[in-house]
Order: C-alpha cells, then sequence, then structure tokens
C-alpha cells in the first residue's frame, strides 16, 4: 500500500497548508457573499453548512484528488459488492445490505444476502407485532411491558441511542431498559424497575460471548426463576440475537427464539439487523423500515454523487484536514436535540473502534494520525460546560452542530432558543471578537482604563474555530437514519484515506485477556506475577472481600 504521505497530493495539500493557515473565516466571509452556497450540500433530508471551515475553493479541490488517488469511490463500490475488505477477518462488510429492498439481489457466499436479510426481518417483524398487539405474553399470562436489552457496545450503543432519538414514535405500553455494564448495580438497577411477569429480556450479542452481556443475563434468567417461574417458562421472558447459534442454546434459549445475522455485521453497525430489535418493538415496524429506507437513500447518495458534493465525503475530507495538517486531536458532537443525547457515545465506538489503528490495512505502520478523540453532549448543556475551552483554550477542535428546524415537543418559545443558541455558536466559534470591540465594549460600560487593560485580555475570542452545521426538518426515522448512514461513510471514507481496516477491533483483546486473568486470580485470593502497581492494587481488592 503507497504511503499516504508521499503522495503528490499529500504534498499538494501541504504545501496549501503552509499558504493558508492563517486565513480568517470571518475575512473569507466578508469577501465572498456567496460562501454559505458555495460550502453547502443537500441530500437525503439533511443540510450540511460546511462553509464555517479553514478552506477555499482550492482546499476542497486538493482535498478531493487525495480521495480520488486512494480511489475512494472503487473502495466504497467493493465494500457495496460484499468483497472480503475487512481483510485481517477476512469478512465482507455488509450493513448496507441490510437496508436494501427485498427486489435486490447481491451474492454473498453463495446465497442472495438481500433475500436473507429480508427473511430474517419478517420474522423478527412478525415477533415485534405478537409483542406490542399483547399476543405474546408472560408466563403468568400477563402481556410484555418492560423490554430489557441486555447488550453492549455495537449491541447496545446503537439501539440504546436510536430508541431515545425516536421516542416520539415509540409506543406507551412498553417500557425500554438498556443493561451493559458488568457492574451488577447496573441489572441490579433494572430489575428493580421491571415487573418480572411482564418483562421481555432480549440477550443481543453478536458472539454470544461477552462476558458481561453472558454474566447479566444469567442473573436476569435467575431472577426470574427466583421469583417463581419454571425452567420452561424461560422461553416466554428470553430472546436471543445473535450469529452463534449453538451458544444461544446451550444459555438455554429457545432457537425459535433467536433472531440472526451474518458475520458479514460488524457490532458497531449492526443496529439495523436483529440487533435493533429492541428499536422494532419500542417504534414499531413502519418507523424501523422508515429508519432503513433514510439510510438506504443515504447509501445511494453515497455510492452515487461526485466525490466534491458527496456529503460523507465532504465530511470525511475535512476531518483529514484538520486531522492531519491542523493536528487536531479530537471532534466534538453537539446535537442541539435532546433526542440524540447518546448520539456522541453511539459515535465514540463507531469512529474511534474503527479508525482507532496504527497499522494499515497490510500491516506496516501508518505514515500520519489516524482517527480522533470523539466526544460531546447535547447543546445547550455543553455550553455551560465545556465550550469555554472550544472558545479561548489553546486547540484546535472541530465542531459538528446537528439541529431539527421543528420540535416534537413545542414549550412555549424553547425550540427557538434552542436553534438560536445553536447558530450563535458556530457564529461566535467562527467570528470571535477582537481587542478592540472587547476595549470598546468595556469603555461603553463605564470601565476606567486600568480596569479595561486588565480584563480586555480575558474577554478576547480568537475566532476561527471550524464547525459543520447539519440542519433537518424533524427527527424522523428516515432523516435517523440517514444521518447514522451519513457517518458510517463519513468513518469508512477516512479509513480508505488512513489506509486503515476500519472494520476489526484487535485493540479491545489485550484487556479481556488480562481481566480474564486477573478474575482468576481474585477468585483465588493470590496475586499472580504483575508489575507492583497492578499486584498493589489487585491485593488491596482482595483484602477488601
Ligand atoms: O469488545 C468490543 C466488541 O467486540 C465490540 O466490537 C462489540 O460491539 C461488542 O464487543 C459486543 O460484542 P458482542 O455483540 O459479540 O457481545
Amino acid at each position: 500500500m503507497q504511503d499516504l504521505t508521499s503522495r503528490p497530493q499529500w504534498a499538494a495539500l501541504r504545501d496549501h497548508f503552509d499558504t493558508t493557515r492563517n486565513l480568517q473565516m470571518a475575512d473569507q466571509f466578508a469577501a465572498d457573499a456567496g460562501r454559505f452556497e458555495r460550502f453547502s450540500v443537500e441530500a437525503c433530508g439533511i443540510l450540511l453548512d460546511y462553509s464555517k471551515n479553514r478552506i477555499d475553493e482550492q482546499t476542497m479541490r486538493l482535498l478531493v484528488e487525495l480521495a480520488e488517488a486512494v480511489d475512494v469511490a472503487g473502495q466504497a463500490r467493493r465494500m457495496f459488492d460484499g468483497e472480503k475488505i475487512n481483510n485481517t477477518e477476512n469478512r465482507s462488510v455488509l450493513h448496507t445490505a441490510l437496508r436494501r429492498p427485498s427486489s435486490d439481489t447481491l451474492q454473498v457466499d453463495g446465497e442472495n444476502a438481500v433475500q436473507a436479510v429480508h427473511e430474517v426481518a419478517a420474522r423478527s417483524a412478525a415477533f415485534t407485532d405478537r409483542v406490542r398487539s399483547g399476543e405474546w405474553t408472560g408466563y403468568t399470562g400477563k402481556p410484555v411491558r418492560h423490554i430489557v436489552n441486555i447488550g453492549i457496545g455495537g449491541s447496545d450503543l446503537g439501539p440504546l441511542m436510536v430508541c431515545e432519538a425516536l421516542k416520539p414514535y415509540a409506543s406507551d405500553n412498553l417500557q425500554m431498559h438498556f443493561v451493559s455494564n458488568v457492574d451488577g448495580s447496573h441489572i441490579a438497577e433494572a430489575l428493580a424497575a421491571v415487573d418480572i411477569e411482564s418483562t421481555l429480556f432480549i440477550v443481543a450479542s453478536k458472539t454470544f460471548t461477552t462476558l458481561e452481556t453472558i454474566a447479566n443475563a444469567k442473573a436476569a434468567r435467575q431472577y426470574l426463576l427466583d421469583a417463581g417461574a419454571a425452567e420452561a417458562d424461560i422461553a416466554k421472558h428470553f430472546v436471543a440475537v445473535s450469529t452463534n447459534a449453538a451458544a444461544v442454546a446451550d444459555f438455554g434459549i429457545d432457537r425459535d427464539n433467536m433472531f440472526g445475522f451474518w458475520d458479514w455485521v460488524g457490532g458497531r453497525y449492526s443496529l439495523w439487523s436483529s440487533i435493533g430489535l429492541s428499536i422494532r418493538l419500542a417504534i414499531g415496524n413502519q418507523h424501523f423500515d422508515e429508519m432503513l429506507d433514510g439510510a438506504h437513500q443515504m447509501d445511494q447518495h453515497f455510492a452515487s454523487a461526485p466525490l466534491a458534493s458527496n456529503m460523507p465525503v465532504i465530511m470525511a475530507l475535512l476531518g483529514v484536514w484538520y486531522r492531519n495538517f491542523f493536528g487536531a486531536g479530537s471532534h466534538v458532537i453537539a446535537p442541539y436535540d435532546q433526542y440524540l443525547h447518546r448520539f456522541a457515545a453511539y459515535l465514540q465506538q463507531l469512529d474511534m473502534e474503527s479508525n482507532g489503528k496504527s497499522v494499515s490495512a497490510d500491516g506496516e505502520p501508518v505514515a500520519c494520525q489516524t482517527g480522533p478523540v470523539i466526544w460531546g453532549e447535547p447543546g445547550t448543556n455543553g455550553q455551560h460546560a465545556f465550550f469555554q475551552l472550544l472558545h479561548q483554550g489553546t486547540d484546535l477542535i472541530p465542531a459538528d452542530f446537528l439541529a431539527a428546524m421543528q420540535t416534537h415537543k413545542p414549550v412555549a418559545d424553547q425550540h427557538r432558543m434552542l436553534l438560536a443558541n445553536c447558530l450563535a455558536q458556530t457564529e461566535a466559534l467562527m467570528r470571535g471578537k477582537s481587542r478592540d470591540v472587547v476595549e470598546a465594549e468595556l469603555k461603553a460600560s463605564g470601565l476606567d482604563a486600568d480596569a479595561i487593560a486588565s480584563l480586555a485580555p480575558h474577554k478576547v475570542f480568537a475566532g476561527n474555530q471550524p464547525s459543520n452545521t447539519l440542519l433537518y426538518r424533524k427527527l424522523t426515522p428516515e432523516v435517523l437514519g440517514a444521518l447514522i448512514a451519513l457517518y458510517e461513510h463519513k468513518v469508512f471514507v477516512q479509513g480508505k484515506i488512513w489506509g486503515v481496516n476500519s472494520f476489526d477491533q484487535w485493540g479491545v483483546e489485550l484487556g479481556k485477556q488480562l481481566a480474564s486473568t486477573i478474575l482468576g486470580e481474585m477468585q483465588a485470593g493470590v496475586v499472580g506475577s504483575h508489575d507492583s502497581s497492578t499486584t498493589a492494587l489487585l491485593q488491596r481488592c482482595i483484602d477488601a472481600g
């Protein structure tokens, strides 16, 4: 694989960076009334305004040339066509097949993957209808009122994020609970909150070997039995979502109550599959299908739009521009949308587990920085917490602002207040406030010259802080589907540019191995061979019982 930084397109970008790094966005806006038109794009119900970025037309041209040089379009085709692009696990990467219409065909390992997807989806949909209609009952004959999804990582973050995001579409009859942490307090609190006789547990695990999930599922099963249910009743209260039928059967879950998927669906890309069963149950099949449709529309946009007007490609290239040329180590996600309060947490896994790699797909050390730290909180809360650092800190932190123009829950004038804050923040980050303006304001407020001189430096905003704004009419299932797919493809494009395999996650293994050793030592009460820090900490935990 050719070293990215030795490509002529990279050298051209570096030269361009050297000559444009100090350009001020405020000056660019002042000089060009058409800047918003030039640097905005609309697709699938989402407007991306990227005009408040430290770019000019030449920047975008050179970035697109870089994307062409690594053949982003061809690489995307290989993914969509089912080539085994996850080379370290020898797997296809086909979350996009999960949202293709049933009329499509796609041969994978000798079977029509699209047909298989729709067959399993039909089973999940039928089950969903049985639960939501009250036909499915627990061991005492009560209809289901509580759903507890037990899973972690991709088997938790996506379903939880979507269930929160689409609450306005959710059934009032079902309360959703999500248990992920192996900390027993998580399952204990969930069990305390449910009526066990009307509770359905979904054990969601691609591998069905994940320590946290299996431990929590065992605790839930025991709780059900302790409540008076018989072994035979377990089938009424437990279903599984997994690719591992044998392990599901070993756990004691009826095969009829298992909903499968395929190894070509990565955990963090799996909410569209049976892993989304909790989402189906919460919002119903029709809304789930609308979400799939929104994602499919974004897939088509990504697959067909020219690179220069391709939304995921643009967002990916801007990310590369900041990460690799400005040295930005993190990227903040600020949804001005309370329903998206788990969006940043979801994107952390999507982005950081995908592109947090330091060797390329062929095992060579990468030549440049790869995935940034992704973090964030919903606005306006973030404004009263970490925005200080965005405005006046020492790091350049690019931001994505997301907002719906219409709210599901109108309360007095609050939606306008929300939107006003969102727009004001992107404007403030871009424009900043000069020393002259600060001094004039302080003078007008009646301060004397000494007070102005001491206070002014603290009130200056350097500005020129970049942001994207993603605006949509309303957070519908369709728009949410498109938004998630947008970020999936952004991550894909960045992974291709950096040359990493975005679809494996070997970095999670070492901690799992060591935890298993340490757990054994804790259980035996005998400390093995460790560094002095781990030894002392472990000994204290053992002594504390
Ligand atoms: O430990 C990381 C990971 O493998 C994620 O990639 C995955 O989403 C999560 O664990 C859960 O895995 P599973 O669905 O197999 O329980």
